[in-house]
Parts: C-alpha cells; sequence; structure tokens
C-alpha cells in the first residue's frame, strides 16, 4: 500500500482536526507500521507500505490569502501533526512547495483534465458561487493540482473525508484517460488511487451551538478547545460548553433531538475510542454535573502530551525546518520516476 493525503496548513488548530483528519493519519501510519513488521516476520516482500502525508501549501493560494498567515499557518500544521503522532522517521512529512513535481505534473494533467469535468466539481460549484468569473485559475484547477498530489506517487489508497471523494473520482479519471491516451496497456504510467473514507470521522460541533462545526473561525473561543490549550483552559470550557437539562439517555437515540448533549458525548467516545453506546452505558442516566468533569479529564489526558510538544515545536524553528526539509528531499526522490515517466509518455525533449 501506497498512502497519500494533504490537509490545507490553517493556524488555530482544535481538537474537531485532530480528532477528525488528524488522528486518522496517525492511525493509517501506524497500520502501515504493523503491516510491514507482518510482512518481514512472514519472510515477505521487501516492498515497504508507506504513508506520506503533506502540507497543501500550494493549494491555499488558491483563494485570497496574506503571506505571512500562510507561512505561519504552515509550519504551525507541521508541529501539530508531528506533535499528533506523525513520525517523520516513519511517514514521509512534507509540503508541496519543496517538491516541485507536484506543480509540474499538474501542469502536464491539465494536457488531460477536461472543462466540463471540473466544471461539475462540487466544491467549485460552493466556493465559487455566483462569482465564478472572478475566481482565480488555481481554484478551477485545484482538482488537478490535487489529482497530481496523488498520482506522482502510484498511490494506491487516498483517507480523505467524504467531502473530498469526488476529487479522488476525478483524480481516478484523469489517471485513466492519460493511460489511455498517452501509455500501452502493459505500462500505464499511473496508478488509480482508492479513496478511504474513515468509518466514522468524528463530526465534532462547537461548544456553544451543537448545530455548528467547531472552527477555527469561531469569533468565541470558548467554542472550540485549541491543541494548545492548557488544562485549566479545557476544564473552564468543557464546564461552561452549552448543554440541556435532561440528564443523559442510555441510548443513542436519546440524543436525536439534543445537539449539544450529542455533540459533548461524541467528543468523549471519540476521545477514549469507545463507541457513543458505551459511553451510554456508563454515563446514562447521570447529569453534565458528572459528566463534564469526566469528559474534561479525558480531553486533559489526550491533549496534554500533545499540547506539550506542539508548543516546544512550535517554538523550535530550526528542527521544524529541518524535518520538513527531509521529507520534502524523500518526496523528490520517490515522485523522480512517475514524473519522468509522464513527461516521456507526452513526448517531451528534457536534455
Ligand atoms: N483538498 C483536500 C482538502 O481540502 C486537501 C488535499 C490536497 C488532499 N491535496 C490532496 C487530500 C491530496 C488528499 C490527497 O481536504
Amino acid at each position: 500500500m501506497r498512502v497519500v493525503s494533504g490537509i490545507q496548513p490553517t493556524g488555530n488548530l482544535h481538537l474537531g482536526n485532530y480528532l477528525g483528519a488528524i488522528r486518522n493519519w496517525v492511525r493509517m501510519q501506524d497500520e502501515m507500521d504493523a503491516g510491514n513488521r507482518a510482512q518481514a516476520a512472514a519472510g515477505g516482500s521487501a516492498e515497504k507500505n508507506q504513508c506520506l502525508f503533506f502540507l497543501a501549501d500550494l493549494h491555499a493560494i488558491s483563494q485570497p490569502h496574506d503571506p505571512a498567515e500562510l507561512k505561519a499557518a504552515t509550519l504551525e500544521m507541521a508541529a501539530a501533526l508531528v506533535a499528533c503522532g506523525i513520525d517523520p522517521a516513519r511517514s514521509v512529512l512534507f509540503n508541496q512547495a519543496q517538491v516541485p513535481a507536484h506543480a509540474e505534473l499538474q501542469w502536464l494533467l491539465n494536457g488531460t483534465a477536461r472543462m466540463g469535468w471540473l466544471g461539475r466539481m462540487t466544491q467549485w460549484k460552493d466556493k465559487s458561487g455566483k462569482n465564478r468569473e472572478g475566481q482565480s485559475v488555481a481554484l478551477f484547477g485545484y482538482p488537478v493540482l490535487q489529482a497530481a498530489d496523488v498520482l506522482l506517487y502510484q498511490t494506491t489508497h487516498v483517507p480523505v473525508g467524504e467531502d473530498q471523494k469526488q476529487h479522488l473520482e476525478l483524480a481516478r479519471d484523469i489517471a485513466q484517460k492519460f493511460n489511455n491516451d498517452f501509455a500501452s496497456d502493459e505500462a500505464p504510467v499511473f496508478t488509480l488511487p482508492d479513496p478511504i473514507v474513515p468509518p466514522e470521522a468524528a463530526r465534532i460541533m462547537s461548544l456553544r451551538d451543537g448545530a455548528r462545526k467547531m472552527s477555527k473561525s469561531d469569533e468565541s473561543d470558548m467554542s472550540r478547545i485549541n491543541l494548545a490549550d492548557d488544562a485549566d483552559t479545557i476544564m473552564k470550557k468543557i464546564k461552561k460548553a452549552k448543554t440541556d437539562p435532561e440528564p443523559l439517555p442510555s441510548e443513542a437515540a436519546g440524543l436525536a433531538d439534543r445537539p449539544e448533549a450529542l455533540n459533548l458525548v461524541t467528543i468523549y467516545a471519540a476521545a477514549t475510542g469507545h463507541g457513543v453506546d458505551a459511553v451510554l452505558a456508563e454515563f446514562g442516566g447521570e447529569g453534565f454535573g458528572k459528566f463534564k468533569p469526566a469528559l474534561g479529564e479525558v480531553l486533559v489526558e489526550t491533549l496534554g502530551p500533545i499540547a506539550a510538544r506542539f508548543r516546544e515545536l512550535k517554538q523550535d524553528r530550526e528542527t521544524l525546518d529541518a524535518i520538513l526539509a527531509r521529507g520534502a528531499a524523500k518526496a523528490r526522490e520517490m515522485g523522480g520516476p512517475t514524473l519522468d515517466a509522464a513527461y516521456r509518455a507526452l513526448g517531451l525533449v528534457r536534455g
């Protein structure tokens, strides 16, 4: 297996980012390792399962942005990923901007991608809204860069959220058409990647409003648990979280019309790895006076070590630069053969 995934660098990382994408990556990395050990123990092939994770900084310029903020967010996100458990010694961790092959391959794939395909992308439609003419060409071509991100590495699996499945379908279409048009059946240039959508990617909502997603841009800091929050802050935010006056139900169905209660139980379940049912089996019938302190403790325990490492790494520019430089060097090496094959297939003459 070759697993590749990217994340746009944003500042103000919070619990929602961790329990959503990031923790899922860490899990993939660990499973991949276990697979490698099992293969080696069975005397199996030397072909290694490998994860590549990158910061999609090139994607970030498809919408208006502030250069200083982008730089800070890229470094902050790298620090967060490492703090959360992405191990640069086991996974290849880098930012796109240090691997020019992403942008090069995008250009080569621009010859294959079709305007009609891109025009049907729901993310393009949502983000461009009523003002298509005013959008950057990069926003329209965003999914082609995403296709290049994965096709460059002969990726077999791409962990993504439900909202990115359409982009992955497009990457497959581009790969298929390129192979058809420019390669023989015996020697295709690209592997067709499969999306892996985690079964229960936790949807973490605001602590102030159970109908809104936990978000870095919410004006109230009380609405989210930040990755860098200390224990006291976490406790305070959980105790002040919006709830209703009822005790917790004993079964999940009882949470149907109680978005705030559902959110807190979901957070507890995601942070402990127990199901919602197991949490309710333990806390059903209890009020929030008992549940909130328990939840606060679970979060302090889960996030405490992450927050400490995150704060430390954020200040350590030298270490971060070294991690990203090493990951980028490895990614350049891994992507080289496919990029060369794509140039060759297209009849482009290069020295
Ligand atoms: N578009 C993805 C998102 O917004 C981020 C991304 C960029 C990505 N390139 C990728 C995800 C390649 C998976 C594979 O979440």
